[in-house]
């Protein structure tokens, strides 16, 4: 009789940002470039650049100095800091610094956890970058957002972003939306956003 996974669950699906890392790597070979547009304690930038190995590279933003230390700080104790270009700038400019195709464009929303709740990303800037890094994916590549409907301006951000992304083409974007159905107080959610490729097309 099976009475549990061995070893426990890879990944719990509650842990959005886990589930995001899952969906990410599974579009991440090596030598690909990718995209952290929200840098922040540097989680999601170090798994990047572990995935994309060392013909890859991982572009990092970040507005404040703080996230970009933190990042920094992290990605040379795994001796991966050459594998990352660190960019304290408004991921509103994304196209100005990204300079190829991406196979992946993290977007982890909100504040820095511990740090200044008042500086956080904001639904029009928020789309701006979006709509530059939906131009920048290869194709069958991804953008996963992380929402954080909990407080005032990531509420906003999720009532602005979920329309953005169901008027987008279905010809050329597949959109996946994961949400915890039996949770109060707008948990956090996932879209996943698929450039369509013909490997990649669904029904
Ligand atoms: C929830 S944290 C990101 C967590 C991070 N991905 C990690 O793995 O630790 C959100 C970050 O977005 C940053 N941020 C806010 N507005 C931004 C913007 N317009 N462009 C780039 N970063 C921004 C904040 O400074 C904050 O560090």
């Amino acid at each position: 009789m099976i009475t549990g996974l061995r070893g426990g669950p890879l990944i719990s699906v509650t842990r959005i940002t886990e589930l995001a890392h899952f969906m990410a790597g599974l579009m991440i070979t090596e030598g690909v470039l990718t995209v952290d547009a929200t840098a922040g304690n540097g989680y999601d930038t170090v798994f990047l650049a572990e995935k994309v190995g060392p013909e890859g590279h991982v572009y990092s933003f970040d507005v404040q100095q703080e996230a970009i230390d933190y990042t920094y700080k992290r990605l040379k104790q795994e001796n991966l800091e050459k594998r990352v270009t660190l960019l304290r700038k408004n991921h509103e400019y994304l196209q100005q610094y990204v300079p190829d195709r991406v196979a992946v464009i993290m977007y982890n929303l909100g504040y820095l956890p511990g740090g200044d709740r008042h500086i956080t990303t904001k639904y029009d800037t928020t789309i701006k970058s979006i709509k530059q890094a939906l131009g920048l994916l290869i194709p069958g590549g991804i953008i996963s957002i992380v929402l954080y409907p909990g407080h005032r301006e990531g509420a906003e951000e999720k009532e602005k972003i979920i329309p953005f992304c169901r008027q987008l083409d279905s010809s050329h974007y597949e959109i996946l939306n994961s949400r915890l159905l039996n949770r109060d107080q707008n948990p956090p959610e996932l879209i996943i956003i698929q450039k369509k490729s013909k490997m990649t097309a669904g029904f």
